[in-house]
């Protein structure tokens, strides 16, 4: 089932989430669903708060992404802990199903640890690095209550404001259902 996607202004994206408990209610459907979401609307990465649901947890999927010959990811990863981030940031133009229309140039280092558990709660501890590590990041900000706007300079963020503001409205071209915080009922 595709879920909406909260859009920029829902205070779930500002709230830093819940763990997961083994036994959640309706996990593996709830995997699903965030799956089909994210690839129905083109993404790559889809944390579960912009879906409204406040949990730790995101489903990333790269292999659109990924040029040709490297066979790209997909993976879900519950519960994460970043251990360790390494190495020079590195800029790359980001963007969010949660804020469409906008990209920004985010710095962010090339190499983390993770400590995550899947789908069936097994535990593991991987290293990731380039873009891999990149959706990761993104996606583990989003389950902190962090998005990408809050990464850059405040004077770039007012010139963004109107058009975030138009976002929360849902005056936004998007092809893909979204539930935006500010739209008239
Ligand atoms: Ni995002």
């Amino acid at each position: 089932m595709i879920l909406p996607v909260v859009a920029y202004g829902d205070p779930v994206l500002k709230k830093p989430a819940k763990p997961v408990e083994p036994g959640y209610p309706h996990l593996q459907e709830f995997i699903a669903d965030m799956y089909e979401t994210m690839h129905n609307a083109s993404g790559v990465g889809l944390a579960a708060p912009q879906v409204g649901l406040s949990i730790r947890l995101f489903v990333v999927d790269s292999s659109s992404f990924e040029k040709e010959g490297s066979p790209g990811f997909r993976q879900v990863f519950i519960n994460p802990e970043i251990k360790e981030e390494e190495g020079k940031e590195w800029i790359f133009n980001e963007g969010c199903l949660s804020i469409p229309g906008i990209r920004e140039d985010i710095r962010r280092q090339p190499l983390i640890r993770i400590r995550f558990a899947d789908e069936n709660f097994v535990l593991h501890e991987k290293t990731y690095d380039g873009m891999q590590a990149r959706i990761i990041q993104h996606e583990y900000d989003h389950i902190e209550g962090i998005l990408f706007t809050d990464h850059i300079s405040p004077l770039r963020k007012r010139l963004l404001k109107k058009k975030l503001l138009d976002i929360s409205k849902g005056i936004v071209d998007v092809d893909y259902r979204m539930k935006f915080p500010l739209a008239k009922k």
